[in-house]
């Protein structure tokens, strides 16, 4: 199990690029099995999480090749299986995206559930939802979601809530059924619309992406295409909270800065100064942070995958600020650890009472997930003295080269693997 070993207080200062959507990446690499034609997509960020799933596509015979780093070639013609391996399915919660794949494709999936996740309960019940509404047979038998459908038909869906997963789910099975299809409360995240371009590029008809009421006119049929996918707005918002949290004076680019303004106008709210160019923002932190209340909810409120960076960033503000977590149920698990830094913060329910400190001591800490472990990383990099965040791995599902691109604005930052890399650092043997 590798682990980050952060020596704190320097500030960050320089430039740093994002990558592609994760998020998007997902949606938009189990939708690409929808053609057999070849697809070409660019810009997918190297995380854990995507690796899984083009593993998972492959294990159905999905033919993958990557000309480049960022680039992958997928080739369906082969597609042999709408069956999913348990394997891939308990790593990634996002692997369900190939329901809404397979369905629309062969009329046919098996995948089994989502495991449990750390965040708190997430349901799929407005996924199955909306398969039935376009006529597919939806059971759980063994573990597995079984849908299945002699012919999907257009339907007029109204989900109870706003859900990212299911709106692409649905989505998706719907750009391959006969007839209109109308989702209302539908989620209006940057990468639910990026999904919607990628398949119009495909050949399907979908308007209104972006919006509560997407419209899709289904398709006989989805073609090759060459696509790159948006920009990561959590990747990017994760480096700006760094720069409040730790100070310094950063120019994030590769972004989308439409997307950021969620982030952006909190971060402002607080004492950053945030300048907005074309494809980049530059953020500038030297003062003393101050006080504010955060309530996380759909896009294009404040995101819940940023809860847990502006929490660590607000720990450190003067005053008492407020976090409630409008999303998930089970987010503030961090909190203990951040406490055992020198944070006081007390949670009720889904809400983090915060009254600032004028600092954060280093210590041992466990990342309990992906954005907690980014979150916990900024902390000790704010820290006084040796911060140690075990388990990169959680880090890795959604950041690239997260200590390499820290290091190179100035972080302290290494990550090493338990035994000798570890006894060095703690020795503070020079490399
Ligand atoms: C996606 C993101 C995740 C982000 C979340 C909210 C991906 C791969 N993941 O997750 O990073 O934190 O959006 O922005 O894009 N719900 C139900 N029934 C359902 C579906 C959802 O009750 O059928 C509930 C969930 O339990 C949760 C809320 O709705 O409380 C939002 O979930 P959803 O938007 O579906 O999140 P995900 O798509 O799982």
């Amino acid at each position: 199990m590798d682990r980050y070993i952060i020596r704190g207080g320097n500030p960050l200062v320089g430039e740093v690029t994002i990558g592609g959507a994760k998020n998007a990446a997902l949606g938009i690499l189990a939708a690409a099995i929808m053609t057999s034609d070849p697809v070409r997509i660019e810009n997918v960020p190297a995380v854990t999480d995507t690796e899984i799933l083009l593993k998972a596509v492959e294990g159905i015979g999905v033919k993958i090749t990557r000309p480049e780093k960022h680039t992958v070639i997928m080739d369906s013609s082969k597609l042999n299986s709408t069956f999913i391996d348990d394997e891939y399915m308990k790593k990634i919660r996002a692997s369900y995206y190939l329901v809404g794949a397979l369905l629309g494709r062969d009329k046919r999936a098996e995948v089994p559930l989502p495991g449990g996740c750390n965040i708190g309960v997430r349901g799929i019940d407005q996924h199955l939802k909306g398969f039935k509404a376009l006529g597919a047979k939806v059971k759980i038998v063994h573990g597995c979601i079984s849908a299945e459908a002699k012919e999907l038909r257009g339907a007029h869906i109204f989900f109870d809530k706003v859900s990212v997963g299911a709106t692409i789910n649905v989505m998706m099975a719907a750009a391959l059924a006969s007839g209109r299809t109308i989702i209302e409360n539908a989620a209006k995240e940057p990468h639910v619309v990026d999904l919607a371009n990628f398949l119009n590029s495909m050949g399907a008809n979908i308007r209104g992406a972006g919006t509560d009421v997407i419209r899709i006119r289904g398709v006989e049929r989805l073609h090759g295409t060459d696509y790159a996918i948006i920009p990561d707005q959590i990747e990017a918002g994760t480096y700006m909270a760094a720069v409040a949290a730790c100070h310094g004076d950063l120019i994030i680019r590769n972004v989308i800065p439409k997307h950021l303004e969620c982030i952006t106008a909190k971060l402002s709210e607080i004492g950053c100064q945030i300048t907005e160019f074309d494809d980049a923002v530059q953020v500038t932190s030297y003062e003393p942070l101050t006080s504010t209340q955060v309530r996380t909810l759909p896009y294009p409120g404040f995101p819940t995958d940023m809860q847990p960076q502006i929490t660590v960033a607000l720990g450190l503000a003067q005053g008492i600020s407020i976090v409630t977590e409008g999303i998930f149920d089970n987010r503030f698990k961090y909190v203990d650890e951040l406490v055992r830094m020198g944070a006081s913060i007390k949670v009720e329910n889904n809400m983090a009472l915060i009254t600032g400190v004028s600092k954060y001591t280093g210590t041992g800490i466990v990342a309990p997930d992906l954005r907690a472990g980014a979150a916990l990383v900024i902390a000790g990099l704010a820290a006084e003295g040796e911060t140690i965040v075990e388990d990169t791995s959680f880090v890795e599902r959604g950041y690239e080269e997260f200590d390499e691109k820290l290091r190179a604005v100035g972080a302290d930052i290494t990550k090493a693997a338990e035994g000798w890399e570890f006894e060095k650092s703690r020795l503070r043997i020079a490399e």
